[in-house]
């Protein structure tokens, strides 16, 4: 049964802790739900946003339409076939719970992705990645609802397009789709990725001696901690900018000019170059526009001190741009979904 909320304040539905108001507001508990939803007037005349956990959104605006809070839960084994388990997570499950649990089952191939905020059903939109894998290197498929339609669909990989930090639905399916459950292939006998220097580091810390997936979300866990800012204690929604692929040309032209650069070789032959390093170099770490900061650990993530509205974090990142782009000709791109 759906209860469509008017005028409803998303302050506490986005890590940001920005102010907003959306004219109607229903959270889902159940694909029936939406099939109830979808016949509503207020669906039928309504501009839509599908909401998760709200760690990767800055509301500038109030919102003039529907907001659809998707809280669908359940985690199920669908397959499994030589050294692969398919795992189907319902949209609405927190994306951690759906780590902890893989971990308890000592299923392999989400570990190095530990504590990144969110729901399962954001997970595609944007590839989450850390620590040496993204969701593309475990994803098998997704089921979505076409909002227009109400047509159920399904994404395979290659339909999803997924790249660094994208996919088709922040492009083609931008607020097309509500996706209602992601599966996962994942690894029945794990095997570990500590390609990411600072995780042997920390493993080398932890004085682990034989090496299980616990330890490597407990190592991420601890590295992560140590770094980001919580959103529970300052507003955030992690890296707000991409880091940048530059031509090697550019890099090498920067790398003569800044012999400190931090930057990736990339497969094609670009560089990625650290987005933090360039707005550090840019004298912004720590620095404040009234209420919206530059975090003083991490300069690619910009913090809500206080009140800010989601317009001063907006100027404060159009700022990061402008001063990072002066000073080294390079364009940083949002990664933050702007509404
Ligand atoms: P939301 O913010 O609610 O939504 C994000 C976008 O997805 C919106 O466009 C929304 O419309 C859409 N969406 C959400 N759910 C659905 C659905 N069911 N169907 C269709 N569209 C949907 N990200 C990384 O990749 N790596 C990191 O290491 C990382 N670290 C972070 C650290 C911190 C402290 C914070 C605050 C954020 C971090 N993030 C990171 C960003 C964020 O956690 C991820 O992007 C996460 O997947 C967002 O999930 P969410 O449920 O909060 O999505
Ligand atoms: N750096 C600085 N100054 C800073 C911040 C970083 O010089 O203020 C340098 C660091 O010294 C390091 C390099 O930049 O040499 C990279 O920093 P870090 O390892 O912290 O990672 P990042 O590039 O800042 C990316 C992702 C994170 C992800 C981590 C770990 C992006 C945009 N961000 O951050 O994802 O957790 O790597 O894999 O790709 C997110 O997307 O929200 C996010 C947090």
């Amino acid at each position: 049964m759906i209860n469509i909320l008017q005028n409803y304040s998303l302050k506490k539905l986005n890590t940001f802790g920005i102010e907003a108001l959306t004219k109607h507001f229903v959270e889902i508990n159940s694909e029936k739900d939406f099939l109830e939803l979808l016949e509503n007037p207020i669906y039928k005349s309504s501009e839509k946003f599908i909401l998760g956990g709200g760690s990767n959104i800055l509301f500038t605006k109030n919102f003039d339409g529907l907001v659809i809070k998707n809280a669908i839960k359940g985690i199920n084994i669908v397959k499994e076939d030589g050294n692969s388990i398919y795992v189907k997570a319902a949209a609405g499950e927190v994306w951690q719970d759906l780590v902890n649990w893989c971990i308890g089952k000592n299923f392999g191939g989400i570990e190095n992705l530990s504590l990144i905020p969110g729901c399962v059903g954001a997970s595609p939109m944007q590839n989450i990645g850390a620590y040496g894998v993204e969701i593309k290197d475990v994803f098998e498929e997704l089921e979505a609802y076409d909002l227009q339609s109400g047509k159920k669909q399904t994404f395979d990989n290659s339909s999803c397009k997924f790249g660094y930090r994208e996919s088709v639905f922040k492009h083609a399916g931008k607020n097309k789709f509500l996706i209602v459950s992601v599966t996962f292939k994942l690894f029945k006998h794990p095997k570990f990725n500590v390609s990411y220097g600072a995780i042997t580091e920390e493993l080398g810390k932890m004085g682990v001696k034989e090496l299980n997936i616990k330890h490597i979300s407990q190592a991420v866990i601890n590295i992560r901690s140590s770094k980001l800012p919580d959103p529970q204690k300052i507003g955030n929604a992690g890296s707000f900018f991409k880091n940048p692929e530059v031509e090697k040309g550019v890099y090498e032209k920067l790398k003569s000019q800044n012999p400190q650069i931090v930057a990736y070789a990339l497969q094609n032959g670009n560089y990625k170059l650290a987005a933090g390093w360039l707005i550090e170099q840019s004298g912004l770490k720590g620095h404040s526009q009234g209420e919206a900061g530059v975090h003083y650990k991490q300069a690619l993530v910009l913090v809500n001190k206080g009140n800010a509205s989601g317009n001063e974090i907006y100027s404060l990142s159009e700022y990061v741009l402008q001063t990072v782009f002066a000073k080294f000709g390079v364009k940083l791109e949002r990664e933050v979904n702007i509404m």
